[in-house]
């Protein structure tokens, strides 16, 4: 079932799709500078550093991301960022699917 839904978004909908390519847009054109930058103290990218920061509930994390955290300013400097896409940002910087 999950196969089949995979392959019904990949080769039906160019929404689904055009919203996973936004993501990650914005993941490198925000999030880079400090999530793929080890001296920036941002727990980086496609790495297990996510893994305490995910215990503390993915709701805990968009808030904090939106007014900031520690060295990370507001939105990560994502001013167009809604809630919904810091939510898709974290889960693709932690690999969370
Ligand atoms: C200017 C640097 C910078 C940018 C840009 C940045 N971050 Fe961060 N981010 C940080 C730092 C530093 C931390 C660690 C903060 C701490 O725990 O003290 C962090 C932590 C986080 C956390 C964990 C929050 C928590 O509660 O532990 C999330 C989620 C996050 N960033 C999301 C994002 C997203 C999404 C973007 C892109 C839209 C982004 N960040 C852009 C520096 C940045």
């Amino acid at each position: 079932m999950r196969n089949y839904l995979l392959l019904l978004l990949c080769t039906l909908s160019p929404l689904s799709q055009a919203t996973d390519d936004y993501t990650v847009e914005l993941y490198d054109l925000y999030c880079t500078a400090c999530h793929a930058v080890e001296a920036s103290g941002a727990p980086q990218a496609f790495t297990d550093e996510w893994q305490e920061r995910l215990d503390k509930g993915m709701e805990n994390l968009v808030n904090n991301a939106i007014t900031g955290i520690g060295n990370m300013p507001a939105m990560g400097t994502c001013v167009e960022c809604s809630a919904e896409d810091m939510e898709d940002l974290i889960r693709y910087m932690a690999e969370e699917k």
